[in-house]
């Protein structure tokens, strides 16, 4: 298998109705692609396949959330204050490059520099505008969320989620509810996601559209492992870790060596290699790469990308990151929510903690009344959420009553308890489904002479049988009808073609990536069988029309064309 020219791999996609640029009638817009129905049904598979590991494999529960999120949620996340790159931009022909990349090659994670040195070493080493040699500008700072306002007139500020992962920190509390307030406990939530890309220049790989397969795993701080990470510890992977050299080891061996932080993290990582290798990514093409130290989010206890080498060089196609108690944490001090799970003791213990209280002197002429309830919503709070700051909000009857310092303070009590809150630390594999789709097609490319087969895995494959009469009359397309109608009804994705020779239908499922053909002929009238073709050898073997559904099936599970000439 060889990577190729992207341009390449794109025409083909265009041409044969995966990808087409959108709304091209109109110019385009760069970083926005349609997916075409072979691609559709490419995405689909690979999401399908994910879905089938994480959901019913590992047990964890899909959610799905709106796309638009109010203001707080990502100024709770950070993101509105840190989700940004840096821009130059070209004096003479006015394009826009992320600064960053300009200097690949020329420092060792140029992602970790500021506006000022990146500044300073784009002007030491000369780098002018790759595309017109103009002089480009001093790096600035780009926020890369898409802004919108909710409701009429001036309306609430809202943004368009640049990643799938808030939706499911915020709802903590309900996913840990419904696993029966279990820890671990995880989430995923397929969708789409929004960056305003600076230069978004390679096709599927820098979208400003784009669709995420996440996962949010909750785990006890002091247990991070997993039921299954037993059954794998001895698999092993090649790593590249941050320091020294890339290192072939089991995952066992990486967790005592401390390299990688913990068994819960290399379980996934692990869970991810299976993925890329199940949906057709190239093993000789795979790495995991730590992050460097410089590279590493403050919070974050261990991350690992996934990176496949394809067309434009090593690309990350997967983050697996342990982001400690960071992102829930952040959602309990900005919202007041307890998003906290609760550890029950083997026994009551008597323990001195942390609580607030009510200060009912402060509380009286405030709220009158109603200072009995403030005072009750007072008590249950977490202190993580009161911590540093001026006032609290407490709901009563449905309304938000505002409440300063003065009514509360945070005292160390002693009393007898049956276990204790926790904030969950989350180990989160991200998973691009745009890069990893076309990754899949980079690797499946092969091409001898003219001659172009996608070699697509067939649990990928957006076809997976071509079915073709050899003569388009005389009963024969008739059989290939039915033949297709067997498949579809098996949930057999067929495509029927009575066009031109067979050499060239043969040709046209190849460059597709269906991986068999069926071949009705005259024969097939007096024998009742059909001729099916493996794609990647050019192999045939007879087989009864009746057992077509199960051949093709047996075909698609591996194993080539040996297991469907035993089938009875
Ligand atoms: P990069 O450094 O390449 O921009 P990232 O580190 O910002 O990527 P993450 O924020 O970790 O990426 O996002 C998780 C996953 O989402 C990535 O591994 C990638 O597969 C995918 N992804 C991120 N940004 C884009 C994008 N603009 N277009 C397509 N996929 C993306
Ligand atoms: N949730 C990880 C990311 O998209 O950045």
């Amino acid at each position: 298998m060889m990577s190729m020219d992207p341009q390449e791999l794109l025409s083909l996609c265009k041409r044969r109705g995966f990808l087409w640029p959108a709304y091209d009638i109109y110019g385009g817009l760069a970083g926005l692609y349609d997916y075409g129905p072979l691609g559709a049904a490419l995405k689909k598979n690979i999401e399908e396949h994910w879905r089938e590991l994480y959901v019913l494999g590992e047990g964890f529960h899909e959610i799905s959330c709106p796309i638009v999120a109010p203001e707080a949620v990502f100024k709770a996340s950070g993101h509105t204050d840190a989700f940004s790159d840096m821009y130059v931009e070209c004096t003479k022909c006015g394009e826009t490059f992320r600064a960053d990349h300009l200097v690949t090659g020329l420092h060792e994670a140029p992602a970790s520099l500021d506006e000022k040195q990146l500044g300073r070493l784009l002007k030491e080493n000369k780098v002018k505008c790759p595309s017109c040699g103009g002089e480009l500008t001093d790096p600035k700072r780009f926020n890369l969320m898409f802004r919108t306002s909710v409701g009429a007139g001036k309306g609430k500020v809202a943004y368009l989620r640049p990643e799938t992962a808030q939706g499911m920190f915020v709802n903590f509390s309900q996913v840990y509810r419904f696993g029966r307030e279990k820890l671990p406990v995880g989430a995923v939530q397929i969708g789409r996601a929004f960056r305003n890309e600076i230069s978004p220049r390679q096709g599927l790989i820098r979208l400003r559209e784009f669709s995420q397969m996440e996962a949010e795993l909750f785990l006890h701080p002091d247990h991070k492992s997993w039921p299954r990470y037993k059954d794998v510890k001895g698999q092993v992977l090649e790593l590249v870790p941050n320091k020294g050299k890339p290192v072939k080891m089991t995952l066992e061996d990486a967790v005592k060596a401390k390299t990688i932080a913990n068994e819960a993290l290399a379980y996934f990582i692990w869970l991810t290699y299976k993925f890329a290798i199940d949906v057709g990514l190239d093993a000789s093409k795979l790495r995991f790469r730590q992050h460097l130290e410089k590279e590493m989010a403050h919070y974050a206890a261990d991350c690992w990308d996934l990176e496949a080498d394809i067309g434009y060089g090593w690309t990350e196609l997967v983050g697996i990151a342990d982001r400690g108690s960071y992102d829930v944490q952040a959602h309990i001090s900005h919202s007041g929510a307890d998003l906290t799970a609760f550890e029950r003791f083997d026994e009551p213990k008597e323990v001195e903690q942390q609580v607030v209280r009510p200060n009912f002197g402060a509380l009286g002429p405030l709220f009158k009344g109603k200072a009995k309830q403030v005072a009750d919503g007072l008590s249950k709070l977490h202190v993580g959420s009161v911590a540093g700051k001026d006032g609290v909000t407490v709901e009563v009857d449905g309304e938000m009553c505002s409440v300063p310092s003065s009514c509360y303070e945070v005292v160390l009590k002693k009393e007898k308890v049956s276990g204790r809150k926790l904030v969950p630390h989350v180990i989160e594999p991200s998973y691009g489904v745009d890069r990893i789709l076309f990754s899949v097609l980079d690797h499946a490319y092969t091409q001898k002479d003219d001659y172009v087969t996608l070699r697509l895995k067939g649990l990928v494959a957006p076809i997976k049988a071509g079915v073709f009469p050899l003569m388009a009359r005389d009963g024969l397309d008739e059989i290939a009808g039915a033949i297709c109608n067997e498949l579809t009804k098996a949930g057999l994705a067929a495509y029927y073609d009575d066009s031109g020779s067979i050499g060239r239908r043969y040709a046209r499922m190849d460059e597709i990536g269906t991986p068999c053909c069926i071949t009705v002929d005259y024969e097939s009238k007096k024998d009742g069988k059909v001729t099916i073709r493996e794609r990647d050898t050019a192999k045939q073997l007879r087989v009864e029309i009746a057992k077509v559904p199960r051949a093709v099936e047996t075909l698609l599970s591996g194993g080539g064309l040996e297991p469907v000439s035993a089938l009875r």
